[in-house]
């Protein structure tokens, strides 16, 4: 089967979140499966860089406002589409925000237009190659389904959930220059309460939907969970399946990784925790050596671990935290750092040192209020250093949870807590803490933690699958 990815970010070319990883993995998982995939990316200044034997695809005379050209090529291993449109993505950095830190204004039409290309390339195709299926991730891909339908049809179409918070709204008034059909605007297109919205429109018109975990699947379609969209997920109920991701078993591989002294089981982790608080600069301490790596939104709940962190240090435990994201979280953290020893704060985006923090913990904390999936858990995991986890999401997908019972049957790999509440989270940390203690139970748990599996493999056949489901009847 040909599938064309339709993604806003890819690893390791323009990260900002877990949607990069999943978007650059999905190809190498996929192809396991006979499945080609190809990647549309828009043309960020890191894209247009890494790109190599290219060809000219295709020309536009006007791609929402100017003209630009279609790129198939390679980068970083992955076979590119590029949307080279110097008006649109000539913008170095974030690619969703500009420098003062704010959405870039014009956002719904740079996004628009790498769902119109992707359209384009469903009816067309480049230089002779059509899929038969595009698969776009999240709101900026959202239009996929509108424009194939205003060109006249085409390939099946997928769209995949990574987070429903954000739903790429904006008023009614754009229709024109994002080039919507004024007859749809209405409950069953990409109206969505009086405004417009790229997911909403995706939601209702692709014909598979999917998200990255069973049990955020089930979530979405409830209020508490579903941002005004839980309606469009209980009506599109046959169309949703939760798909649960992966992470990259080579980049994340405790025996093979170049960013620490590689190891394959509990005791081999030593000194990359010696290393770990000699750079943090934490002393010793009886207590679990707790890591956080994470955006610093609400999403993630880590007021609750500024909140519940007594717990923790009361009974000689320690933080260390590498995150970036809303100010008065990190100005929260900066001060927690500066005020306890035992707390260590780094503020920034940082890959090697996120291998060394995830390497050098005892456990790794993940108190997210809602996770369509999340990965450090599932690095956590292959790294034996414990997931102490929300009830939610993929988060409850992922880990299971140390209870008498899945501690009988040697099958525990980390500790869950319910609800996610500061309160929950300080039971959590005080049974973490025990469970340290009691070392024959813990290197149990951490060799339970290694042996899970969180490869692609099962999920890459469960895409297969759908996109034959798919393709069958065409
Ligand atoms: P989300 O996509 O909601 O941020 P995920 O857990 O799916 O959550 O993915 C987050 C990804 O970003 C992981 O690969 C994680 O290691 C990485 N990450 C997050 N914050 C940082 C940071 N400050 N430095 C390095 N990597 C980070
Ligand atoms: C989103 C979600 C995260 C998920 C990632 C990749 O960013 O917040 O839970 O792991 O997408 O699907």
């Amino acid at each position: 089967t040909r599938v064309l990815s339709i993604a806003s970010e890819c690893a390791p070319l323009v990260k900002t979140g877990g949607l990069a990883d999943v978007a650059g993995a999905l190809p190498a998982a996929l192809w396991t499966q006979g499945v080609q995939m190809r990647t549309l990316l828009p043309g960020y200044p890191a894209v247009i860089a890494a790109l190599h034997d290219w060809t000219e695809a295709a020309h536009f005379d006007d791609l929402f406002g100017a003209p630009a050209r279609l790129l198939t090529g390679w980068a970083a291993g992955l076979d590119l589409l590029v949307i080279d449109a110097p008006h649109l993505f000539s913008r170095p950095g974030n690619p969703y925000l500009g420098p003062d830190g704010r959405d870039w204004p014009d956002n719904p039409e740079r996004f628009a237009a790498l769902s119109w290309v992707g359209a384009h390339v469903g009816i067309h195709g480049a230089a002779g190659w059509h899929p038969q299926v595009l698969h776009g991730h999240d709101w900026q891909a959202g239009f996929v389904p509108e424009y194939l339908r205003q060109m006249g049809g085409g390939p099946a179409t997928v769209l995949t959930i990574h987070n429903i918070a954000f739903t790429g709204a904006t008023d009614a008034g754009r229709m024109q220059s994002l080039r919507l059909d004024p007859w749809r605007f209405q409950m069953d297109g990409y109206e969505f309460y009086g405004g417009i919205s790229a997911l909403k429109a995706g939601l209702m018109e692709a014909d598979a939907l999917t998200t990255v975990s069973p049990t955020y699947a089930e979530e979405l379609m409830t209020p508490e969970f579903g941002m005004g969209l839980d309606g469009v997920m209980r009506f599109r109920r046959e169309a949703l399946t939760g798909i649960l991701n992966g992470i990259d078993l080579h980049a994340w591989n405790p025996a093979t990784d170049p960013a620490i002294r590689p190891y394959d089981s509990l005791p081999g982790k030593a000194p990359s925790k010696a290393a770990l608080r000699a750079e943090m600069g934490l002393p010793e301490a009886d207590g679990p050596l707790c890591v956080v790596v994470s955006r610093m939104t609400h999403q993630k709940g880590l007021d609750l671990v500024a909140e519940a962190l007594p717990a923790l240090l009361d009974h000689g435990g320690q933080l260390a935290l590498l995150g970036s994201g809303e100010p008065a979280l990190e100005h929260a953290f900066r001060r927690l750092g500066e005020q306890n020893p035992h707390v260590a704060v780094r503020i920034g985006y940082d890959e090697a040192l996120s291998h060394r923090m995830i390497a050098g913990g005892d456990a790794i904390l993940v108190p997210s209020r809602f996770e369509p999936c999340g990965l450090t858990q599932m690095y956590g995991l292959r790294y034996g250093t414990v997931p102490v986890v929300g009830l939610t999401g993929g988060l409850a997908d992922t880990v299971i949870n140390a209870s008498p019972a899945s501690l009988a049957q040697g099958v525990a790999t980390g500790i869950q807590f319910s609800p996610v509440t500061a309160e929950s989270l300080r039971n959590a940390l005080t049974r973490l803490c025990q469970l340290y203690r009691d070392k024959d139970t813990w290197s149990r748990l951490v060799a339970n933690a290694m042996a899970q599996p969180v490869g692609w493999d099962q999920s890459a056949r469960a895409y297969a699958a759908l996109y034959a489901r798919l393709t069958a009847g065409r």
